[in-house]
């Protein structure tokens, strides 16, 4: 799948072929020249691994899903179609209902429905930069933003968050971006380190993007999911004041339900600017119409009921990172890089075999499927991430497998 098997130097390594193509430029760069396996992608093709510790999606897993959740999608009132560009009224009012636990006050107008926080992306890019134009990327982090950027043509640029400390963000390193830059990516939580940004960057971020004229995208995806009580946990930016904000969020994580496809953003700012920004997002959701009338007629029942869903998954991924850090402790090398919420966890190894040929070694002798660092973009070696929402006895198997495998490594 592409989400998980094309890391930014890969990307970065297509762009390159695409500039100096061989054969007759038909094609735009935006788009890869050939999309050859890796071989981890090669590996996974060939067999199914019995313990897969990257599986992202909550319907795969086990997750227990009230009988009725999707029973909305069937209200007849899906019958007619009176599209709203920025999304049904009923529907964002609901999305602004659920930002009242995190204690900021969202009016729906400031809302805009997407088929997806990729497609929120992928709107906000057209909104705010031109093609060669540039935006801030955290590294490591989810990979898709190179992707994301470049099929608008525009550039993702990283900056880097420090391993050493708690990953926050290298703020001279962003304050020194060049003048093409029209905006900076934070995640809160980060995929995959877990990391929140600190409340004293947040500020910092809003401060550095009024004056340099960026814009801050937020990508919340992850905040209902807290692993633990760290600064800036539940802390939103849908409320920030100082600088043009948008907040992303999405059915996909907030009810485990990626297929439904709707995502939506926040926008927040100075009051000029967010009515302005809001104006052409409309323009640009009205030349698509992406989102279904059924799954916004459901939406507000969909976040009622899902509270379930959202507790499940956070149960399983406590469980399993308590497993997951109680195996660990046995391995004096081994080490669990603590996550402050999210769905994954970062594990430093050995760096005595390289990243993915120990992963492929775990793919053939023990079934288990892990992720590479480099995968992330981290900037050490021996670095694997699991996902911690696998069904218990799996992830634990998995862990011990993976820790035995690590093992065999330590006494040759
Ligand atoms: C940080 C982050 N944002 C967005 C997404 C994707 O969300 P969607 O399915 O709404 O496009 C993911 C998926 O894993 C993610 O990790």
């Amino acid at each position: 799948m592409v989400r998980a098997f094309y890391p930014a130097t890969v990307v970065r390594r297509w762009v390159r072929a695409c500039e100096n193509p061989t054969g007759v430029a038909v094609f735009s760069n935006r788009v890869p020249p050939g999309l050859a396996p890796n071989r981890i992608a090669t590996e996974l093709a060939r067999r199914k691994p019995r313990f897969d510790l990257t599986v992202s999606n909550p319907t795969q897993c086990g997750i227990p899903y009230p009988p009725g959740l999707l029973d909305a999608l069937a209200d007849p009132a899906g019958f007619a179609y009176r599209p709203d560009p920025r999304g049904l009224a009923a529907a964002r009012e609901a999305v602004a209902a659920g930002y009242v636990q995190y204690g900021a006050a969202v009016e729906p107008e400031r809302i805009v429905l997407t088929a997806s926080t990729s497609e929120a992306y992928a709107f906000l890019f057209k909104l705010l930069a031109n093609p060669g134009e540039s935006v801030l990327v955290p590294s490591p982090s989810y990979p898709l933003f190179e992707h994301l950027a470049r099929v608008e043509g525009i550039e993702a640029i990283p900056y880097h968050l420090n391993p050493e400390f708690d990953w926050r963000p290298d703020l001279p390193d962003l304050a020194a971006a060049p003048s093409e830059v029209r905006a900076v990516i934070v995640v809160h939580p980060n995929n995959p380190t877990g990391s929140l940004i600190h409340p004293d960057d947040a500020s910092a971020l809003a401060d550095l993007a009024a004056a340099r004229g960026w814009a801050i995208v937020a990508d919340e995806v992850f905040l209902d999911y807290s692993l633990a009580d760290r600064p800036g946990a539940g802390d939103t930016f849908a409320g920030t004041e100082q600088a043009l904000t948008f907040s992303l969020g999405g059915l996909s994580k907030s009810v485990g339900l990626p297929q439904l496809k709707l995502a939506w953003l926040v926008a927040s700012g100075p009051g000029d600017l967010v009515k302005a920004a809001l104006e052409r997002l409309e323009f640009i959701a009205d030349t698509f119409l992406s989102v279904s009338t059924p799954v916004q007629l459901a939406l507000p029942l969909l976040l009622r009921e899902g509270a379930v869903v959202r507790s499940a998954i956070r149960e399983r991924c406590r469980c399993n990172l308590t497993t997951l850090r109680q195996a660990a402790s046995r391995v004096p090398t081994v080490g669990v890089l603590e996550p402050g919420g999210g769905w994954s966890a970062v594990l430093r190894v050995p760096a005595i075999i390289a990243e993915e040929d120990l992963v492929l070694e775990l793919l053939q002798e023990d079934s288990v499927a892990v992720h590479p660092g480099y995968f992330f973009d981290f900037p050490m070696d021996g670095i694997l991430v699991v996902s911690l929402l696998p069904e218990v006895a799996v992830f634990a198997e998995g862990v011990e497998r993976f820790l035995a495998r690590i093992g065999t490594h330590l006494t040759l």
